[in-house]
């Protein structure tokens, strides 16, 4: 079975890729590396000792899509390409909602003319926008606090519209809560551009040296410390509950929206205590005051993914701490050439 696996080069989709080849699914990445290198692809074919076909291209641009549905016979599409920064979105919002959205109904526009018509989504746990309360399920109400928010919303809506005008497209929505870790290897992980926007990257960053200390925002949260609970997950797991969905899509006669996280809610210090003991590193931090728009507590109520696809997160926060920091300190410098 041929997987078009786009944004298959980005952190997430790379940990993917390695649990579809072992799977037995025959994979094609298509991304258009403006987040994510190459050399990413390199080490996945050195874990799984194969050649990945990889197809430079933008999913806005409908030659490069077509091309590559005329080249395979594409059964299904992994969606993870798309911008995620946060702050990014809110400065230069069209921007997100043309990559994001307008991508998405071009994707999706040829997916059709190619009669290929199953599609697992990348969204996110920020569409729940601040919740009444914890753990989180998907019945849940839904918002959003920023355009990146905004265009996973919007995205998740179309996907269900178009179920509504054509059921035999099968539509899975992943909402993810907060991925973290890396490949056993060591050989791949997370690497953002620039100064990282998410906490685990920057605490990584902190105990390796490139960052002087961590900034924890807020510490008068409504927690059991006071700074933010998060529901951290392993990419792996996380790649794993991709493959669940992928396995079962031709099951479902409907929209299927599922949490992945684990279910559990750790703190700002619970991190860096348990990165700090993973690491043998110091992470030093100052209290800073609270970030614009972020919430005291968000985790999942994860029973879903277990109930429809047999998929529960097994990665302790150790091992997340500990996977982080051996790509992190095998490589100081990501995949830039230095390291
Ligand atoms: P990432 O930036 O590492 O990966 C996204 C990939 O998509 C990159 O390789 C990028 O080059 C590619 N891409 C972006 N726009 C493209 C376009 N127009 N055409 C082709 N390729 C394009 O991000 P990630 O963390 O791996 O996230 C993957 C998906 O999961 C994203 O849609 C993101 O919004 C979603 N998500 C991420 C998180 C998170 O915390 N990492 C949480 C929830 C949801
Ligand atoms: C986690 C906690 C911060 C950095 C974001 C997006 C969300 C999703 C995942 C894509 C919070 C605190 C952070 C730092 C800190 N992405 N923190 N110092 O905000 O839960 O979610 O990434 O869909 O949409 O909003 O993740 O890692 O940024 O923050 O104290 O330098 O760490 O305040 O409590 P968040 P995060």
């Amino acid at each position: 079975m041929h997987i078009l696996v786009t944004g298959g080069a980005g952190y997430i989709g790379s940990h993917t890729c390695i649990l579809l080849i072992e799977a037995g699914y025959d994979v094609i990445v298509f991304d258009n590396f403006s987040n994510a290198s190459k050399e990413s692809i390199k080490r996945v074919e050195k874990i799984v000792g194969e050649e990945i076909t990889l197809i430079e291209g933008d999913i806005r641009n409908r030659d490069d899509l077509h091309n590559v549905f005329n080249m395979y016979k594409i059964d299904a599409v992994i969606h993870f390409a798309g911008l995620k920064a946060v702050g990014e979105s809110v400065e230069k919002p069209l921007k997100y909602y043309d990559n994001n959205i307008h991508g998405t109904i071009v994707l999706c526009e040829v997916m059709a003319e190619h009669h290929c018509k199953s599609i697992v989504f990348s969204s996110s746990a920020t569409v729940y926008g601040d919740p009444h309360t914890t753990p989180i399920k998907e019945n849940f109400p839904l918002s959003a606090t920023n355009p990146y928010g905004r265009s996973k919303l919007f995205i998740e809506e179309m996907l269900r519209d178009l179920y509504i005008s054509d059921n035999a497209w099968k539509v899975v929505l992943l909402r993810y809560f907060n991925p973290v870790g890396a490949h056993t290897s060591g050989t791949i992980g997370e690497d953002p551009y620039g100064i990282p926007n998410n906490l685990m990257p920057f605490i990584a960053q902190t105990a390796v040296g490139t960052r002087e200390y961590l900034s924890v925002f807020g510490d008068d949260y409504d927690t059991h410390d006071g700074t933010g609970v998060r529901d951290y997950l392993h990419v792996m797991d996380l790649a794993d509950g991709h493959v669940k969905a992928l396995d079962k899509i031709n099951n479902f006669n409907e929209v299927i929206t599922i949490n992945l996280g684990t279910g559990t809610g750790y703190s700002v210090l619970d991190m860096v205590k348990a990165f700090e003991k993973a690491s043998g590193k110091q992470v030093p931090y100052k209290i800073a005051p609270r970030r614009a728009g972020d919430i005291a507590k968000c985790f999942a109520d994860a029973t879903y993914a277990k109930e429809i696809l047999g998929w529960e997160a097994t990665r302790s926060i150790d091992e997340m701490c500990q996977d982080s920091w051996r790509w992190q300190s095998n490589n100081p410098n990501g995949y830039k050439k230095e390291d």
